[in-house]
């Protein structure tokens, strides 16, 4: 019987996995998705029914590891080295004489290839089988990040040829319109935006939860493998064996001669922004082994190859005018608005000018012709202007000191090149405010998008967060196109807003640094807006997730909100918003109520985030280092100097067996 259910299990684990290579590496599918969730969910029932039967390339394994706190570092049995760069014909012709030079009277053939412009990995195979995934890191050891990688559709689980040790060295990528899709769904969410996929990519695998690595859409280019009994003689071979093995490798020629090295620089330079992902140039790598194994290595580079890197996407257009934005903080950022000019694939009216700084450094006029560019960043920007075509009635830039909006004066901080509108009640940054209150993952309040704003604050009906709740179906009526019907879905809208929860609500406000997840953080951590407003600065600075930087701008905002803010008096005792976490949200009494918790070592049965995440649960609160007002530190395997420091400062101690018992009598584990 047990046999029966492992051949099933091994034949689905097979099976899928011919289907995802299928999907994913040849792109030619054969089965339909909803056949292929059939099969994935016969074969997780099995594995849940026989979990001794789990295969470790089962797909079922690309999905749902635990998180992590700490990536272990790994060292490298080989430096993953980096490449020489070069910008122009000459330094290729310069490396290509190098190579000849020391090889003489040899033919030299060399492989053409896309550089992709992604993160570094390096996966090691044991008996075909992925056994690690490490990072690059600083090239002689990285961060283990196999849970992370194994959710990567295009790494297989098991190479498609038995009986292989190997380490295979490679790129991962994120897709451009993945990208752009991610960053969308970013914004929505009011979370910072990544300037590039490769930042997407990175920041993706460093993530704790491999679960949400899997919803990012990385995918895998391999162009190096080194085999315990490597066969090949020429990297092209190398490539031929990848591809064979089931990955996916980049698009590649061979050149007998520089002259084709140029041709396919060439066609790609022109091209390129037609490929689905980026690349930041080509790399240019002599074909044969046993050449490169004799040209050798610098330092931080082997001499056998190069990459020869493509000039940023540049164009010329007109600057037609400069305006101000206004954010709803009040930071007040220059926009460039040109003449429309296609580049890089899609047509910009608009380009980034940072600052005033920037703006009187570059010499940067209404009316110049500029030459903007798009480097690894979303929005272009003004590189420089070009004085020739300067119209002789031109006039320096003058940076207004005003709010375009509502003309109050700007400040600037010493240390920031930012300006500033202070004005509490400046109707752009109410505009703004607004929008961002009604969103999706704030509020969520329907009918209220930035055409009803507008006229909201343009009737002068709403000047604050809180006159929203005042509105009702005779009011609304003054505004125009808005019949009783959506006057009333608005007003419904409102109704339902006041229901949502106190993370959503804190997010809403629109304070500087308190995105969806510090707002959940924050919650969690304080439960009560009063409860948050009195915190220290340590404790800000000790809540999970948060840094120095954003504990101090919002230890420097927070304490005058309720005592000052009439519009938070309101919002909390009129329209009875939620400013506590829900009662069944809240923490049952437990011995870490009210505790400050510090968790040192290393636990086996839980990683100290999920530690954390308990006692966060119990009512307690975790910090990162010992003081005077830690009540209680767990120290796991390996304590070392945060031990020695509670036991110096009388701190109870609980070892990892105590810890546990605790959270069974609190229920949790
Ligand atoms: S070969 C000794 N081939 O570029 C390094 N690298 O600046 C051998 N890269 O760290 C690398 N595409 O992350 C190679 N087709 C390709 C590549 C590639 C992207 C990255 C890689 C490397 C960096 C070198």
């Amino acid at each position: 019987m047990t046999q029966d259910i492992a051949q099933r299990i091994a034949a689905l684990v097979d099976e899928l996995e011919e289907h995802l290579y299928r999907y994913h590496v040849l792109d030619a599918p054969t089965i339909s998705d909803q056949e292929f969730d059939l099969l994935l969910a016969e074969l997780q029932a099995l594995e849940e029914a026989h979990p001794a039967l789990k295969r470790p390339d089962s797909p079922t394994q690309r999905v749902g590891g635990a998180p992590t706190s700490d990536f272990p570092t790994v060292r490298h049995a080989r430096p993953m080295l980096s490449l020489d760069n070069s910008y122009s014909r000459q330094d290729v012709e310069d490396f290509d004489r190098r190579v000849r030079q020391s090889l003489p009277d040899e033919a030299v053939e060399y492989v053409f290839e896309l550089k992709i412009d992604g993160v570094a990995l390096s996966l090691i195979y044991q008996d075909s089988l992925l056994v690690r995934a490490v990072t690059r890191g600083d090239g002689v050891q990285g961060d283990e990040i196999t849970a992370n990688a194994r959710t990567i559709p295009t790494i297989p689980l098991r190479l498609r040829q038995p009986g292989i040790n190997c380490e295979i060295r490679g790129e991962v990528y994120m897709e451009s319109s993945d990208f752009a899709q991610f960053n969308a769904q970013r914004a929505a969410d009011d979370e910072p935006l990544f300037a590039n996929p490769r930042n997407s990519t990175a920041g993706s695998l460093k993530l704790q939860d491999p679960n949400l690595v899997a919803k990012r859409n990385l995918r895998f280019f391999a162009y190096w493998i080194h085999a315990e009994d490597g066969s090949q003689t020429r990297h092209s071979e190398c490539l031929e064996t990848l591809r064979a093995w089931g990955l996916i490798v980049p698009e590649h020629q061979r050149c007998a001669s520089l002259a084709d090295v140029f041709d396919h620089y060439d066609r790609y330079a022109t091209t390129r922004a037609a490929l689905p992902y980026e690349i930041d140039g080509v790399v240019i790598k002599v074909d044969s082994l046993s050449q490169q194994e004799r040209l050798g290595y610098t330092a931080k580079s082997p001499r056998s190859a190069m990459a020869y890197k493509f000039p940023a996407y540049q164009a010329r257009t007109r600057l037609l005018d400069i305006h101000l934005q206004v954010g709803r903080t009040g930071a007040v950022t220059p926009v460039a608005f040109l003449e429309p000019v296609r580049l890089a694939g899609s047509t910009i009216a608009r380009a980034s000018l940072h600052n005033a700084d920037e703006i009187r450094r570059k010499d940067i006029r209404i009316g110049d012709t500029v030459l903007i560019e798009k480097g690894g960043d979303v929005i272009p920007k003004v590189v420089e202007v070009d004085p020739s075509e300067r119209p002789d009635d031109s006039v320096e830039y003058a940076f207004p000191n005003q709010c375009p909006s509502c003309k109050s004066p700007l400040t600037r901080d010493a240390e920031e090149a930012v300006a500033r509108c202070d004005n509490p009640i400046c109707p752009a940054q109410l505009r703004r405010r607004l929008e961002h209150f009604a969103s999706r993952n704030a509020m969520d309040i329907e009918g209220l998008g930035p055409a009803v704003v507008e006229q909201l604050v343009e009737q002068g009906l709403v000047k604050d967060l809180s006159d929203l709740y005042e509105l009702d179906v005779a009011s609304l009526g003054a505004l125009e196109r808005m019949g009783e019907k959506s006057a009333q879905n608005l007003l419904d809208g409102l109704a339902r807003s006041k229901e949502q929860s106190f993370d959503r609500v804190l997010f809403a406000l629109g304070i500087r640094h308190v995105g969806a997840t510090v707002a959940r953080t924050l919650t969690r951590t304080f439960g009560s807006l009063d409860a948050l407003c009195k915190a220290s600065i340590e404790e800000l600075e000790a809540t999970h997730e948060i840094g120095p930087t954003i504990a101090r701008s919002l230890y420097a905002s927070l304490p005058a909100l309720p005592a000052l803010d009439r519009v938070l008096y309101k919002l909390k005792n009129k329209a009875k918003l939620q400013f506590e976490m829900e009662a069944e949200e809240a923490a049952p009494p437990s011995p870490f109520s009210g505790k400050t918790v510090v968790i040192t070592g290393t636990l086996s049965g839980y990683s100290r985030d999920e530690a954390a995440a308990l006692i966060e649960r119990l009512g307690g609160k975790t910090t990162s280092s010992v003081s005077k007002k830690t009540d209680l530190l767990i120290a796991g395997e390996k304590a070392g100097s945060k031990l020695a420091k509670a036991q110096a400062l009388d701190v109870a101690v609980l070892d990892e067996a105590a810890f546990i018992a605790q959270l069974k009598e609190a229920g949790v584990a």
